[in-house]
């Protein structure tokens, strides 16, 4: 089968040579169809229901070494006592391959590097998934690429059900009773409200991805423990059903209490920076709710990751999961992960950067490759974001603060987008059908995306210039670069700054093919290449110019960070927030955005949420809320050996494909089966301690 599709994707890759001219008029139109690229496999679509439920089993089973070496010792009480009540059990039906056998690793590679654990305090584990694997959120929404349309709603997780009030300003959920963190201290709603009061209620702390209360409607947003396992939501809206995808992955995932608490500022004499730097990478056995723990961590070589003997999750003969007993994070590169993954050195790679898809496609198509890649919808995008805030956010100098004045005018930007050739920037990166043109907004070929409400500028260099001359953007003194008006900046050459990610060659690539690109408009665009962490304290506290930036999952799902997609609140938007007094100077097309998402946000009629997002889309582009650069499918590149992959599982769509497969019911047949494991038969020690133990 796999031998098939690739012929395809060589066949599109070295075959005839695709042909997409651009028209070119300086009149504004709908942007071209993508070209076809059909993604190599469906999932099989199902309901919420088949794939899981909550339940006891008649007895249940874990891998014979924790049996012999850990319960029949004393150091671990029988799996029974460690599972919940009802634990959560994955169905036998809806997993590809059956039921699973324990062993194996998966030994993934990733360009980040951690700064320690404190996630909820806004550490970063280096990505690539091994926070994913290590936390566990109140809904679950990664595997909804499989849910049929009409069940759509997120997966239960940590909350096993719910139920809104007749008025629907309330909503009762109910937590998994007597799950357990990694280290034996039971799982409450005391982890979900220090969560909740102490980290997103607290404007001193922000968690990993940026929840705030504006993810959840707002400060007027209440949420109450009713019991150790029940917790009350109250919102100002009825039945906002979108706050559900917020409380998955990203926004709501509780960190353990028993050992943070502790630290808080508010329960200690720590600041908020020691708090945050508390639980350093060096920490092992920090304690998860997750399938694995990490136990190693060697610095620039490699995190070890083992088995969690908690973990609450079953499958349907009673087996506790994870199949795999150990997980591997090797601390390399991004391109790197690619290489391995397609080499066999690696397991798994989110084949994202174009760059390398050539080599992967040549490398992958021959029968006897270790890897299976499949291409998938597309879902990955960029754009070029230009900070809109006029009043101050991340205090600007003259220079950026004339910078910001040219951002907030509508000419200006028409300019800049009509200045880039997005064919020319695809195929830069890689030739053939995988990039489309893409104007800026929701992604073509996603559920709320219409081509009619999409307005594109296409590539025009001389109308581009002609709008910047009437802007009276001038070259004062002739030497290529344009000046700011006299008394603006002095009436120096306009120099802009871009900041991009450095740990992707795409996004410098993309970054570089901005700067050339924007010669030709007479601006001067200065690269701020930066490591990922760094990039991101830089935007996220407002300090750029422009930024190169690869968007996330309210473009392809809107009803994801629903409250992203305009700022909505004074810290919710990536390139608009409050300046230094708090408020947001909102330009006349960004308020009427404010509008349509929180319509958006209060009915539920799907026609009219259809219209909204229409609206959205048109005011979007027709004001160049930001610049579309390019749009393309990624590929999932996973080992062979690996059994229970969901059939069109996307590297992107309501979550990373670290999500989207489900890893902890991922395993490996015993007559494939590997040596890797670098601490077999040993599981987590004490949190702080040495590592793994025997
Ligand atoms: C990084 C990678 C993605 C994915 C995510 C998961 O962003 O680029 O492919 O692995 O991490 O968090």
């Amino acid at each position: 089968m796999y031998g098939k599709l690739f012929a395809l994707g060589a066949g599109l890759l070295f075959g005839t040579s695709v042909l997409c001219l651009e028209v070119r008029a300086s009149e504004p139109t709908t942007p071209p169809d993508p070209p076809e690229f059909p993604a190599q496999s469906e999932p099989v679509f199902v309901g919420v229901s088949d794939i899981l439920e909550y339940r006891a089993l008649p007895e249940y089973h874990e891998p014979e070494w924790v049996t012999e070496k850990f319960v029949k010792t004393g150091k671990l009480p029988p799996v029974k006592e460690r599972l919940p009540k009802e634990p959560l059990v994955y169905k036998a039906a809806n997993m590809p391959d059956g039921i699973g056998v324990y062993g194996d690793v998966m030994r993934h590679v990733i360009g980040g590097r951690p700064e320690g654990w404190n996630y909820i305090a806004g550490q970063s584990q280096g990505w690539g998934g091994i926070d994913i694997g290590m936390m566990e959120c109140l809904t679950r929404t990664g595997p909804l690429f499989m849910v049929k349309a009409e069940e759509l709603q997120p997966l239960p997780n940590l909350a096993k059900s719910w139920e809104w009030s007749d008025d629907g300003h309330q909503l009762t959920m109910h937590l998994i009773e007597g799950a357990k963190w990694s280290d034996g201290d039971p799982f409450d709603a005391e982890d979900v409200m220090f969560y909740w009061e102490d980290h997103v209620l607290d404007p001193n702390l922000t968690p990993l991805n940026g929840a705030s209360p504006a993810n959840f409607g707002g400060e007027s947003t209440k949420l109450e423990k009713i019991d150790n396992y029940t917790i009350r939501w109250t919102f100002d809206t009825p039945f906002p059903t979108e706050y559900l995808y917020q409380m998955a992955y990203g926004n709501f995932c509780p960190g353990p209490s028993h050992i943070l608490k502790p630290k808080h500022p508010k329960y200690s004499d720590n600041t908020y920076e020691e708090y945050k730097n508390a639980f350093p990478p060096e920490f092992m056995n920090w304690p998860v709710m997750g399938a694995w723990v990490p136990v190693e961590y060697r610095p620039d070589d490699i995190i070890v990751l083992r088995r969690n003997p908690y973990y609450w999750k079953v499958d349907e003969e009673g087996n506790q999961l994870p199949y795999l007993d150990e997980v591997h994070y090797r601390l390399s590169t991004w391109a790197d992960r690619d290489v391995q993954a397609v080499a066999g050195s690696g397991d798994f790679s989110n084949l994202e950067q174009p760059e390398s898809y050539v080599e992967a496609l040549r490398r992958g198509s021959d029968e006897s490759a270790p890897a299976r890649l499949q291409f998938g919808p597309r879902t990955i995008g960029y754009t070029l974001q230009m900070n809109l805030s006029g009043n101050g956010w991340g205090d600007p100098d003259e220079r950026a603060q004339a910078v910001r004045e040219l951002n907030r005018n509508l000419d200006f930007r028409k300019a800049v987008t009509m200045a880039i050739d997005r064919q020319r920037l695809g195929e830069s990166l890689v030739r053939g059908p995988f990039t489309a043109i893409y104007p800026g907004g929701l992604y073509a070929g996603t559920t709320y995306y219409d081509k009619e409400s999409t307005v594109y500028y296409p590539y025009d260099i001389e109308a581009a210039n002609a709008l910047l001359d009437g802007l009276g953007l001038k070259d004062t003194d002739g030497n290529g670069v344009r000046n700011f008006p006299e008394g603006t900046a002095g009436g120096r050459d306009i120099e802009i700054t871009l900041l991009a990610n450095t740990d992707y060659n795409t996004d410098r690539n993309l970054a570089e093919g901005v700067v050339n690109m924007m010669q030709e408009l007479g601006l001067r665009v200065i690269l701020n290449l930066q490591q990922g962490t760094a990039r991101d304290d830089l935007y996220q506290s407002g300090r750029f110019d422009w930024q190169v930036f690869r968007q996330t999952a309210e473009m392809v799902t809107v009803v994801q960070n629903t409250a992203m997609l305009a700022p909505t609140g004074p810290q919710v938007h990536q390139f608009h927030r409050a300046g230094s007094d708090g408020t947001l100077d909102l330009l006349p097309f960004e308020q009427e955005l404010v509008d349509i998402v929180n319509a958006f946000v209060r009915t539920q009629d799907l026609n009219e949420r259809a219209e909204l997002m229409k609206r959205y889309q048109k005011v979007y582009t027709e004001n160049v809320y930001s610049v579309g650069l390019t749009q393309y499918p990624g590929a999932l590149i996973i080992n062979k050996r690996f059994a229970n992959i969901p059939a069109g599982a996307p590297i992107y769509m309501y979550n990373w494909a670290e999500d989207n497969i489900i890893r902890e019911r991922v395993y490996v047949p015993k007559d494939k089966q590997q040596d890797y494991e670098l601490y077999p038969q040993s599981l987590p020690g004490e949190p702080g301690g040495d590592g793994p133990i025997t």
